[in-house]
């Protein structure tokens, strides 16, 4: 059974009665966990003495057209699979006990959030940074684990451990998938079925540019070619971004060299959009 700690007081307590020896990892979700969440945990669970996950759909990453109010919150289920898979504590704090009435101190990160999603969804790594800084206050983890799903959200957290000297150790997991390639995520469910065929076309056109790259293209711009020529085929995906960037600096590259690069892409399919990469070179 994982003990469910639901307010910053409960596990204030908790933390503090650990054992100053045991390690202790930490995987943030906003819930509507899936393979995905889980392969953290499992990660986790191979890594650490102790694992606790977060579940908190966090307001402050959401713009005030994105899917706040409809995201699944599917608790019980969410519940019986962290039970099953041994997690020893659960952090699920209201949105009120978070954000105290009159909150003004935001995490802003300036350089890797510029970028791919910050582009386009303006305030949303401000909301990411602040909430995991603040999560790691309260669970003071000894290593923490993000997907590769999200690879600029890790970027922004890296960076930001990095110049506020924050005590903890970012663990990156790779991205589950769909056996059609399609990558897992909670927003997934928001498909329609026509939607849901048409989206492992988002992965194949990685792979597409990953297979010209393989044959010897280095040039960006092409390799935005290959990817966009397989989406093209596909009525139902509108592309927001797909791009070739530094793994690290997530600069823009002309070409790919010795550092290998990041395609990342983000596509609408209706109402549900959707991201998803992988690292060439
Ligand atoms: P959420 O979207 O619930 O994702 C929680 C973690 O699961 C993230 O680190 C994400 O990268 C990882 N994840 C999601 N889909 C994955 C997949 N298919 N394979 C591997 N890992 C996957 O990301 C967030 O929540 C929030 O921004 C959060 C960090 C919790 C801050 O609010």
């Amino acid at each position: 059974m994982t003990l469910v700690l639901r307010s910053v007081a409960e596990l204030r307590a908790w933390r503090r009665g650990l054992p100053a020896g045991r390690s202790l990892g930490f995987v943030p979700t906003m819930g509507a966990l899936h393979r995905g969440h889980m392969s953290l945990v499992e990660l986790s669970k191979s890594r650490c003495d102790l694992t606790i996950a977060s579940i908190f759909v966090n307001p402050l990453q959401f713009g005030p057209n994105e899917d706040l109010a409809r995201y699944p919150r599917p608790i019980e289920t969410d519940l019986a699979l962290l039970g099953a898979a041994g997690v020893d504590a659960l952090f699920l704090p209201d949105v009120e006990d978070l954000y105290r009435p009159g909150a003004s101190t935001y995490v802003v990160e300036e350089s890797v959030s510029g970028p791919l999603c910050g582009a386009v969804r303006p305030g949303h790594f401000r909301g990411v940074a602040t909430v995991v800084l603040k999560l790691f206050n309260l669970v003071q983890p000894h290593v923490a684990f993000f997907g590769q799903k999200d690879a600029q959200q890790c970027a922004v957290i890296e960076r930001m451990v990095r110049d506020l000297d924050v005590p903890v150790e970012i663990v990156r997991g790779p991205i589950v998938r769909e056996a059609d390639g399609l990558a897992l995520s909670s927003r997934n469910v928001y498909l329609a079925p026509e939607e849901r065929a048409a989206a492992p076309k988002i992965y194949a056109s990685l792979k597409a540019a990953e297979a010209a790259y393989e044959a010897g293209e280095r040039d960006a711009q092409a390799l935005v070619a290959a990817g966009l020529a397989v989406l093209a085929e596909e009525p139902l995906i509108r592309v927001q971004y797909w791009e070739v960037r530094d793994p690290a600096s997530l600069d823009e590259l002309e070409r790919v060299g010795e550092g290998g690069a990041l395609l990342a892409v983000a596509a609408h399919l209706g109402a549900t959009r959707l991201i998803d990469n992988i690292v060439i070179g």
